[in-house]
C-alpha cells in the first residue's frame, strides 16, 4: 500500500513512540503464512536429537530472499544477567571520583539503550552541593541538550527548588538512575534499572551530600529498594545509605514535576514537602 507523506510521517512517529527504533530487513515477512508451513527438516537424519511426536520440529534459520542478517548487537546480548550487573558492581566500585565514573558509564556495555540515545546524560549543578537530586530518566530534551532535567518538567523542578532558595548553579547536584533516554521515552525497565543502580549509588557516595530527594516513584522505589509507590513516600523523611557510606543520609522522596504538570492539583502536597525540606536543611544549616 502507497502511503502518502504525511501518512508515512505519521507512521514513523508512532513507531518511534512505542520503541520501534531498528529495522531488520527490507522486506516485510508475514509470520502468519509461515506458521502454516511447519518444518520438515530431518533432524535425525542430520544427526541431532529426534523430533519427539507431536511436538513440532524447531523451524530452520530464516533464509528469504531480500531478508538481510540482523548486525551484530553493539552492546551485551543480555543485558539483564548476573554477569551484566557483576561488570555494572565492579565497574562503579572502582571509579574514585566523579569524573571516573562517568568513564566507567560510558565504558559500560550492558544498557542496548545507549544505542538509541543521542548522548550519555550523566549530571548537573555543583558536585560540591549538599543536597542532591536523583531523577527517573532522561526525556528528549535532555538527551538533545546532555543535561538531566532541562525541559519543561526540568524547569518546573527549578521553579520548586527555587522557592525555597537553592538552585542549580549553586547549592543542588542532579543525576538520574538511568542516563540514557529509553526509546520514546517508554518507562525503563527492571533490568535497565538494576544495570543502571551501582552507578548512581556509586555516584550519591562519590558527591557524598548532606541529604538527597528522589524525584519520582522510579528513583525512590529503586534507591530505596521498596515497592511502595510514591505517593504513600513522598514527603516521609527516610534515611539512605549503600555499601561503601560511612554513614546514613537523610532521604525524601517527592513527586516528579510531570505528575504534578499532569496532576496540578497535587502541587500543595508537594509544596508541603518543599517545606518539610526547607526546614531540615535550615537544621542542617545548609540554609539560613
Ligand atoms: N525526567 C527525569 O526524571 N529526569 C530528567 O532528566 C528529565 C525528566
Amino acid at each position: 500500500m502507497a502511503l502518502d507523506d504525511y501518512s508515512a510521517a505519521a507512521l514513523l512517529q508512532w513507531y518511534a513512540d512505542v520503541g520501534v527504533d531498528e529495522a531488520t530487513g527490507d522486506a516485510p515477512i508475514d509470520r502468519t503464512k509461515l506458521a502454516d508451513k511447519p518444518a520438515v527438516v530431518s533432524y535425525a537424519a542430520q544427526g541431532e536429537a529426534p523430533v519427539a511426536e507431536g511436538a513440532r520440529a524447531p523451524l530452520p534459520p530464516l533464509n528469504l530472499p531480500g531478508m538481510k542478517a540482523p548486525a551484530a548487537p553493539a552492546v551485551d546480548a543480555n543485558p539483564g544477567s548476573f554477569e551484566a550487573i557483576g561488570d555494572a558492581k565492579a565497574m562503579a566500585a572502582a571509579a574514585n571520583t566523579i569524573d571516573e565514573l562517568k568513564q566507567a558509564l560510558e565504558d559500560f556495555k550492558g544498557l542496548s539503550i545507549k544505542r538509541t540515545a543521542t548522548q550519555m546524560v550523566f549530571a548537573d549543578g555543583n558536585p560540591a552541593a549538599r543536597v542532591m537530586l536523583v531523577g527517573e530518566a532522561p526525556g528528549a530534551d535532555e538527551d538533545r541538550i546532555g543535561r538531566p532535567f532541562v525541559g519543561i518538567s526540568g524547569q518546573l523542578l527549578d521553579r520548586m527548588m527555587g522557592a525555597i532558595g537553592l538552585n542549580r548553579d549553586e547549592t543542588i547536584y542532579i543525576s538520574n538512575v538511568i542516563n540514557w533516554r529509553p526509546p520514546g521515552n517508554r518507562n525503563p525497565s527492571d533490568a535497565e534499572i538494576a544495570l543502571s543502580l551501582p552507578f548512581i549509588q556509586r555516584h550519591i557516595e562519590l558527591v557524598n551530600p548532606a541529604v538527597v530527594l528522589f524525584v519520582g516513584g522510579v528513583s525512590a522505589k529503586a534507591l530505596l529498594q521498596t515497592t511502595e509507590g510514591i505517593t504513600r513516600l513522598r514527603g516521609r523523611w527516610t534515611s539512605y545509605q549503600s555499601e561503601g557510606m560511612a554513614a546514613p543520609i537523610p532521604a525524601l522522596p517527592i513527586f516528579h514535576p510531570a505528575y504534578l504538570l499532569r496532576s496540578p492539583q497535587q502541587k500543595s502536597l508537594a509544596w508541603a514537602d518543599l517545606l518539610k525540606l526547607k526546614a531540615r536543611l535550615r537544621e542542617l544549616k545548609i540554609l539560613p
